[in-house]
Order: structure tokens, then C-alpha cells, then sequence
């Protein structure tokens, strides 16, 4: 029984819960494992809007074990309040579980998050201000409390004890900004303990008796290829690794045992926040998009930066990622457009790029995008379709060629935000049979 990785192919925002509540129809077990308060994935069905930032989208369907994993970065008080908004709309939380290893977002990490950020001037990242790049470099720097510290209170007042005159020295002489006390920090962590002790355990050792049991394991990835840290556009970019390769790295789990790594893409590009974006439109077609497809962030609700579909950045995805198939969905967004483009490749100057310029900002910031242009389709046929079979002859023209520069197959389309406007393509593995690959 192979796993399945689901991964954002570009800035984030691909729909990556959407496909997540999908899969987990036929999964036993979804695992987060990167990103924290950072993400917004938004799932829709029976008429409800669910918007999740930190519990994995996979919670929403009875039985499965919905596991944050040791790679996230988690706000106890966010996570507390999305625990207390799920059980008052009726849904069984029982299912989660919390990495005991997994980072803690505390109060100071929030704020130099927005400090630091202030102080970058125009060279902003435009973070989503949830504290989660501070979090991560506490982590690195091993002066990090850990989900399993919140729970031992001889073991949280030793670590804070070491760690907060290090937090309020920078806080008070390089920001001139309020500092904290141990006890201040305890007390408010004291709100949410009970709440979250229950779940809080060791995911590794759960993953892998999961995997013993032959259980089919999906991995909800957060953030996206471009954003990640060491592969995206570097500093323009997420400080987790949301490839294919944090979800080992993240839970604890074999390269080996991963046998399905699907990427979701738009069938257009958006990004948020700062940084190169070469097929941004910024005229009249990019508001429509954005307009068509509500591109604000679920997160910080910032308008997304809208443009055609990067299917260069594309291929760059499926190589890192190692996708064996796509997911291209918001097929009705593009509805309704004579004719819409893909970018195929990029020039500097005279000479064409062979490959995406990844992590190298400066080289992507002089690149021009490569056009290819293709008829639209119209919005009628893409409301009415209840198959693949059925979409507008363009809009299959149009997958299709997406496939092509991908190089791998699409398995998936979407033309709405419902579980039922998801379609599986023709000859397509199913759902169930993904996880037998
Ligand atoms: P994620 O972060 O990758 O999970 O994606 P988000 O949830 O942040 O953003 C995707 C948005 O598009 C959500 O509001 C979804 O409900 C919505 N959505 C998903 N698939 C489609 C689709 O095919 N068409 C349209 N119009 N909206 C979609
Ligand atoms: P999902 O999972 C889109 C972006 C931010 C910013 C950069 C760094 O919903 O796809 P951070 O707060 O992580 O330090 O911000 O990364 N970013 C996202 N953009 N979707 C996300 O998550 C994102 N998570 C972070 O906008 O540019
Ligand atoms: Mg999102």
C-alpha cells in the first residue's frame, strides 16, 4: 500500500484542501506535515464552507486519523479555536492527533514577525504575519518549545526560563517593542493546555504503526513548490519545505513509502505577497480572474496576484516534486475568455532559459514569459458538465496541452469549489486505486 503526497505546484492557493477532502473519501489516515497558521485550505460541501489553517482538511470525513505531524509550527490558540469551531459545527474531532515534536507559535514569535517585517521596508516578504518564520528559526537555533513542552510544566518553565531574556533582549533593544514574562507566557498557554493535551502524542510512532497495519496514508502538503525554502524564490518564500520532500523529512516516514505524489494546479497562476511573478497580468484580465475565482487569501484575505497559467514553472514542480499525476482545477474561472495563454518558457535577453531559474531571484526577475495562446471556452459548458467527458471541447484542448509541457498525466479536473465538480479523467486510476499504485 503506497502513500499519497498532495503538493501545491506554484505560490499556494491550488485548491490542495479540496483534493485532500476528496482522496480522503478512500485514505485511512492524512498527515500535515509542513507549514503552520501560514495556510488556508478551504473545502466546501453540503452546502458548508470549512476553512482550515492548521487541523488537516482530512478531519471532515468520519474515521480518519487527522495527523499534525513534527514539521508544522503550530499556534496553540489558533489550532485551540479551529478544534472549538469544528465541534460547534458538528464535526468529530476525535481523530487528531499532535505531534509532540512538532514547533510551538508563541506571542513573541508573532511579533517579530511583524517587526521584522517592518523593518525590511520595500524589501517586505509580505508574510502572513502568523509568527511562522520566527518559530521556524527558533527551531533551527534549538531554542524552540515543542508541542510535548507545553504538556511538562517543569520541563516548559526551564526551557522559557532560557528562552525569553534571549526574546525580550531583541524585542526591547532592537525593536524597542514590550517584552514577556515566563509566567505571562505560562498563563496564556494555560487556556488552551487542557484543550489540546488529549491529542498531543508521538505522530512518528503512530505513522509508523499505520504503516504497518498496511493503512492508506495521505500527506496534505501546505504551501506550495515556489514558496519552498530552499528550492523557491528564494527570499521571496516560506521558511518550511512544502516539496514532496518535507513529507518524509516532516513526519518521520520513508521516501520509500511514498508511491503517488499528485500536484494541484490552477489552470491560471495566483501568488501572495511579495516577489517575481512573470505571468502576473496587471490589467483588466487579471481582475477578472481574481474577481471570477475570489482570489483573496482564506489566510490574511489579501487579494491574489492573478496571471496565465506558468506551466514552466510547471515542469520545474514535477521534477522536484516527482509528481506522477495532476490535479488542474478552476477550469471555470478561465471560462468565458476569447482565448487564454500559457507561459512555455522564459527569455532573458535574447537567449531562451532551458530550465526555471529556481532560487536564483535576480536571474527570474529579468526573465520575460513565452506565450502560447489557445482558444477559450465558454462558461456554460463548464456549469453544466458533470464529467470530464462532457467539458467544452477547448477546455479539454487546454488540459491536455497542460499535460503535455507537464509531462505527466492530469487525473483530476475541477470547475468548481464542490466535492461534485471535481472529475476524474478518462483511463484515470481512481481515488481508491492511488493508493494500490
Ligand atoms: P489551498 O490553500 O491550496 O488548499 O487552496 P485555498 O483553499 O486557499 O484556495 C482555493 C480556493 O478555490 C478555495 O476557495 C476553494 O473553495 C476554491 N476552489 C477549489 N477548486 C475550485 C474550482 O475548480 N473552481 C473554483 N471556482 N474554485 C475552486
Ligand atoms: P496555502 O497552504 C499562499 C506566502 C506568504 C508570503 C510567504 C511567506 O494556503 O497554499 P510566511 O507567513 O509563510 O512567512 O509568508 O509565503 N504563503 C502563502 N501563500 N498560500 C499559502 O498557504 C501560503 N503560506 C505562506 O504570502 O509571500
Ligand atoms: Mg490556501
Amino acid at each position: 500500500m503506497g502513500a499519497v503526497v498532495v503538493v501545491g505546484t506554484h505560490w499556494g492557493d491550488e485548491a490542495k484542501g479540496k483534493l485532500v477532502d476528496i482522496l480522503c473519501q478512500e485514505a485511512d489516515a492524512v498527515i500535515r506535515y509542513g507549514g503552520g497558521p501560514n495556510a488556508g485550505h478551504t473545502v466546501q460541501f453540503a452546502g458548508t464552507q470549512y476553512k482550515f489553517h492548521l487541523i488537516p482538511s482530512g478531519v471532515l470525513t468520519p474515521g480518519v486519523i487527522s495527523i499534525m505531524a513534527d514539521g508544522m509550527v503550530i499556534d496553540p490558540w489558533t489550532l485551540t479555536e479551529e478544534i472549538n469551531a469544528l465541534v460547534a459545527k458538528g464535526i468529530d474531532v476525535s481523530g487528531l492527533r499532535i505531534s509532540q515534536n512538532a514547533h510551538v507559535i508563541l506571542p513573541y514569535h508573532r511579533d517579530l514577525d511583524m517587526h521584522e517585517e517592518t523593518a525590511r521596508g520595500k524589501a517586505k516578504i509580505g508574510t502572513t504575519g502568523r509568527g511562522v518564520g520566527p518559530c521556524y528559526a527558533d527551531k533551527a537555533s534549538r531554542v524552540g518549545i515543542r508541542m510535548g513542552d507545553i504538556i511538562n510544566p517543569a520541563r516548559l518553565r526551564e526551557r522559557l526560563e532560557q528562552i525569553i531574556p534571549l526574546k525580550n533582549a531583541i524585542l526591547k533593544h532592537v525593536f524597542q517593542a514590550d517584552t514577556y514574562t515566563v509566567d505571562g507566557i505560562i498563563k496564556q498557554l494555560s487556556i488552551v493546555t487542557e484543550t489540546l493535551a488529549p491529542y498531543i502524542c508521538d505522530t512518528q510512532a503512530l505513522a509508523h504503526d499505520l504503516m504497518d497495519a498496511g493503512s492508506k496514508i495521505l500527506f496534505e502538503g501546505a504551501q506550495a513548490t515556489m514558496l519552498d525554502l530552499d528550492g523557491g524564490t528564494y527570499p521571496f518564500v516560506t521558511s518550511s519545505h512544502p516539496i514532496s520532500g518535507g513529507a518524509t523529512i516532516g513526519t518521520g516516514i520513508p521516501p520509500t513509502a511514498i508511491s503517488q505524489v499528485l500536484g494541484v494546479v490552477k489552470a491560471y497562476t495566483t501568488r501572495v505577497g511579495s516577489g517575481t511573478f512573470p505571468t502576473e497580468l496587471l490589467d483588466e484580465r487579471g481582475d477578472r480572474i481574481r474577481e471570477r475565482g475570489h482570489e483573496y487569501g482564506t489566510t490574511t484575505g489579501r487579494p491574489r496576484r492573478c496571471g496565465w497559467l506558468d506551466a514552466f514553472a510547471l515542469k520545474h514542480s514535477v521534477r522536484v516534486n516527482g509528481l506522477t499525476g495532476i490535479h488542474i482545477g478552476h477550469l471555470d474561472v478561465l471560462a468565458g475568455f476569447d482565448e487564454v495563454q500559457i507561459c512555455t518558457g522564459y527569455t532573458r535577453g535574447d537567449a531562451a532559459l532551458n530550465r526555471f531559474p529556481s532560487g536564483d531571484v535576480q536571474l527570474l526577475d529579468g526573465c520575460e514569459p513565452v506565450f502560447e495562446t489557445l482558444p477559450g471556452w465558454d462558461e456554460a459548458g463548464v456549469e453544466n458538465a458533470t464529467s470530464y467527458d462532457e467539458l467544452p471541447t477547448n477546455a479539454k484542448a487546454y488540459v491536455a496541452r497542460v499535460q503535455e509541457l507537464a509531462g505527466v498525466p492530469a487525473r483530476f479536473v475541477s470547475v468548481g469549489p464542490g466535492r461534485e465538480q471535481t472529475f476524474q479523467l478518462p483511463d484515470s486510476p481512481s481515488a481508491a486505486d492511488l493508493f494500490s499504485i
